[in-house]
């Protein structure tokens, strides 16, 4: 048994595949049509002997899937070389049933452990009644879920549900920018506060709006120019903080309690007070990315949840 301590991976399910069409990357136009027409006779096949032992009938090894994959998948990340194809608990299982211990757990999202018996029963049971509906209509799941989120902790009042880290980020800029205009309108004034303050090291995800408030350059240099008014700041030197915000100019203050990505650097219960304190008074909104790691510390420190993703939080104050 190897154990696995890969970092770095994809930590969602991709709702849509964006499909490129450049010559410098797919084959031909052709090529498209007979994939999405392919009735994959060398496909994954699972069948109940997969529970008890690898006699999972993939794509092929672990190689022929590695080299599948860079012909047909954009290249984002540079993958660890093994390919696994089903999981139980604590353990994994490559294409050619070698065994791992998962210590990695999707980076922070398969807290349960792979195939979680309830979890498969919860899913199937929802697949089989109703799988999707559109944000346009009610539904009850979507509900229940925040009654309980908001039920098991004390300071949330409601609940976004977002399909990813990054976009509860997105959420949250949006948030803080339109709490600002609101605020604007009520006293009066023509300019709301629209700028960002976030620190050294940090990471909010790699969506547009959350990578301006990302600071590794490497990350955002390819996409430049990114979202303006965004100030970073030295991670636990509040002196700094206190310069950087503005009355009137700064939205919100994003910081990580422990940041993740960065490194694994916990900030001082001090810092995250003072940070309260200089929102509190420069009429900023404080936002808790928790997304990597739910502190129950933090959440002590704080009163009200807006966003939330299930295994991660977002919390704006
Ligand atoms: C602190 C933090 N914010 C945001 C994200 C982005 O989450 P996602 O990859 O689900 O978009 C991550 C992902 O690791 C994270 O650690």
């Amino acid at each position: 048994m190897d154990a696995l301590v890969a970092a770095g991976g994809i930590t969602g399910l991709a709702k849509n595949a964006t499909l490129i069409r450049n010559p410098s990357l797919v084959h031909s136009q052709r090529f498209y049509a007979k994939a999405m027409a392919w009735p994959c006779p060398k496909g994954l096949i699972l069948n109940g002997a997969h529970k008890r032992s690898s006699a999972v009938a993939f794509w092929g090894n672990n190689q022929e899937v590695i080299d599948a994959e860079a012909r047909l998948l954009v290249n984002t990340y540079a993958r660890v070389p093994v390919v696994f194809v089903r999981g139980e608990g604590c353990k994994l299982y490559d294409a050619e049933g070698k065994e791992y211990l998962d210590f990695a757990a999707g980076i922070a999202v398969n807290a349960l452990g792979h195939a979680d018996p309830l979890w498969v029963k919860a899913v199937s049971e929802q697949a089989a009644t109703l799988a999707h509906v559109s944000n346009v209509y009610h539904s009850v799941p979507q509900v229940k879920l925040a009654e309980r989120l908001v039920d098991c902790t004390p300071f949330a009042d409601k609940v976004f549900f977002s399909n990813s880290g990054t976009e509860a980020n997105e959420a949250a800029i949006k948030f803080s920018r339109k709490y600002q205009q609101v605020k604007a309108a009520e006293n009066n004034s023509k300019q709301a506060a629209t700028d960002f303050v976030v620190f050294t090291n940090s990471f909010h995800g790699r969506t547009m709006g959350a990578l301006a408030l990302t600071s590794k350059h490497k990350y955002r240099a390819p996409f430049e120019p990114l979202m303006p008014g965004v100030q970073f700041v030295e991670f636990g030197n509040l002196e700094a903080v206190k310069k950087a915000v503005r009355p009137g100019s700064t939205a919100a203050i994003f910081v990580e309690p422990v940041q993740g990505e960065g490194g694994i650097y916990p900030a001082m219960a001090d810092f995250l007070q003072g940070l309260r304190d200089v929102c509190n008074d420069a009429g900023a909104l404080l936002v808790f990315d928790e997304v990597g790691g739910l502190s129950s510390q933090t959440v002590i420190l704080l009163h009200t949840l807006v966003t939330c993703r299930i295994w991660g939080c977002l919390l704006i104050t």
